[in-house]
């Protein structure tokens, strides 16, 4: 798909479909010159009620007057609660419904839209990743591809005048994250049996390989030994598939780097403490933190971001057999924490207890962990938000606002001395669950002691990854949630200039 950044008006717009944002309230003058030349056909549905301009509002017109075979208005609320997600998310309607038509070639005017603290530039940013976002489909294992309708290829941005400075730049910024969380999206989409530690390794390796400045090492079982990373071993003992540690680096400039550790089970059954067997398939997204590290990486290198960034990725697959390991047993991690197993369902913190170490060896200036971890997330913030917990402050405050301004919201929850009580183990220096409080907490705090005195921050994406409907820019299945966040907040931080 092409972003064009071109001269006219909605009179001038060509292509089939003309997406107009209708704002919430009385008609703003262009769109009534608009509404002229559409026969009034909007104010009557307006007065009959049938859109009022709400968030999702859809009002679909034949333009027999217009060079644009057709119309679209799409609901952006009232113009004082503007937001760039906002705006994405009515890019993304737009983007589904000419792909629904089979419309191939759509124009849009952004240049009266007004979001607060946001440039020309973030807005046509936030355009770019709505329609790439909402446009994905996953097709690899269908015989028919697209509905045999023709795919939307080409999306053109009006402009009264030449288009502001940098809306080139930012078109394309935009263009190159969605093509990263897109390729997040893809790893997640892939069935587990097709998409092993090695493959993501494989996947990993041949990113590295197409880009400057990106390096990629995978530690195999042996050198996971030398290492003594007891936890990512004991959990992959049970599978056939060798467990392995992928180390991705994005050398932008020299210096210490930030830490993105990503849980990376291929596939979940739970282990020996198995899980139902209802929505067990939707398990092959246990790899979407590690999936969102790797997309995160590729995403900084194509954007030349002056940063160092180490994406480490613990790869396992968790699975019950003879040699699986068992409720009771003790592993021993890479720092020399002991932890007592008693549920081998818990086990993503296992694999990144010793992640979390290994990145603190690397002396970086902050860990985030981005993993799948509980399904307690669920209940604690829905599906509408990541959980965050951490030990710095800043950034964490810096994450929030990179939150709500890529619509991948964080909310914080507490990691209160007292919850140590609830994984204190009569054997080992801890164990790996709690009683049934504060899954999501107890989550956290596990992990807190394996980051030392690093500054981290954990992401918990259980209830993010993975969407059980269509949302306006991301359809049913893979989200390929965290990128955004993670590079909205890399991008920002101690302004680094994108
Ligand atoms: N991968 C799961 C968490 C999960 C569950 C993610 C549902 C998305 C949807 C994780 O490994 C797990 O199974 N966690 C257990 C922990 C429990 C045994 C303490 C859970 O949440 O039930
Ligand atoms: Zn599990
Ligand atoms: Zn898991």
């Amino acid at each position: 798909m092409k972003i064009r950044l071109v001269r006219g008006s909605h009179e001038t717009a060509r292509g089939d479909l003309l997406a107009v944002a209708l704002p919430e309230g009385r008609i703003p003058a262009p769109l009534k010159k608009l509404d002229r030349r559409l026969g009034n056909l909007l104010s009557a549905a307006i007065r009959r009620k049938e859109i009022s301009g709400k968030p999702g509002d859809m009002l679909y017109l034949s333009a027999p007057g217009l060079p644009v075979k057709h119309v679209l208005f799409v609901g952006i609320g009232k113009p004082e609660d503007l937001t760039l997600d906002r705006v994405r998310q009515a890019a993304g309607r737009a983007a589904r419904a000419a792909q629904d038509r089979g419309l191939a070639r759509i124009s849009t005017d952004i240049a009266d839209l007004r979001v607060k603290e946001a440039s020309p530039g973030d807005l046509v940013q936030a355009v770019s990743e709505g329609v790439h976002l909402a446009a994905y489909r996953f097709e690899k294992y269908k015989s028919e591809k697209k509905n045999g309708k023709p795919p939307l290829d080409l999306v053109m941005l009006i402009f009264a005048k030449t288009p502001p400075r940098g809306s080139a730049g930012a078109a394309d910024r935009g263009r190159l994250i969605s093509r990263a969380v897109l390729w997040a999206r893809d790893l997640i989409s892939h069935p587990s049996s097709d998409m092993t530690p090695r493959d993501m390794a494989g996947e990993a390796r041949a990113m590295a390989r197409r880009r400057r400045k990106v390096s990629v090492r995978v530690l195999g079982r042996d050198a996971l030994r030398r290492l003594k990373m007891g936890g990512i071993l004991g959990v992959g003992r049970g599978s056939d598939e060798p467990p392995c540690l992928i180390v991705a680096e994005y050398r932008g400039r020299r210096g210490r780097p930030v830490a993105l550790v990503g849980k990376t089970v291929t596939f979940d059954t739970g282990g020996i403490s198995i899980k139902p067997s209802a929505g067990m398939d939707q398990m092959k997204d246990d790899m979407s933190g590690g999936a969102a590290v790797l997309a995160t990486i590729q995403a900084a290198a194509d954007l030349r971001l002056p940063v160092r960034l180490i994406g480490i990725l613990p790869a396992v697959e968790n699975m019950p057999s003879g040699r699986a390991y068992k409720p009771g047993d003790v592993l021993k991690t890479m720092s020399g924490r002991t932890i007592e197993v008693l549920n081998t369902d818990a086990e993503g913190r296992l694999i990144l207890a010793d992640a979390i170490h290994y990145a603190t060896t690397l002396k970086p200036e902050l860990i985030v962990d981005v993993a799948t971890l509980t399904g307690a997330c669920s209940v604690a913030v829905g599906n509408r938000a990541i959980a965050m917990m951490g030990t710095d402050r800043t950034a964490m405050d810096a994450l929030k606002e990179a939150g709500e301004l890529t619509g991948e919201r964080v909310w914080e929850l507490p990691l209160w001395e007292e919850y140590e009580d609830l994984i204190k183990s009569d054997v080992a220096d801890c164990k790996n669950i709690g009683d049934r409080s504060a899954g999501t907490i107890v989550g956290g705090i596990f992990l807190k002691p394996f980051a030392g005195k690093v500054p981290w921050v954990h992401l918990d994406i259980a209830s993010t990854a993975w969407t059980e409907k269509d949302l306006p820019y991301v359809p049913k299945g893979a989200a390929g949630i965290a990128v955004r966040l993670l590079m909205r907040y890399i991008e920002k931080r101690k302004g680094v200039k994108a």
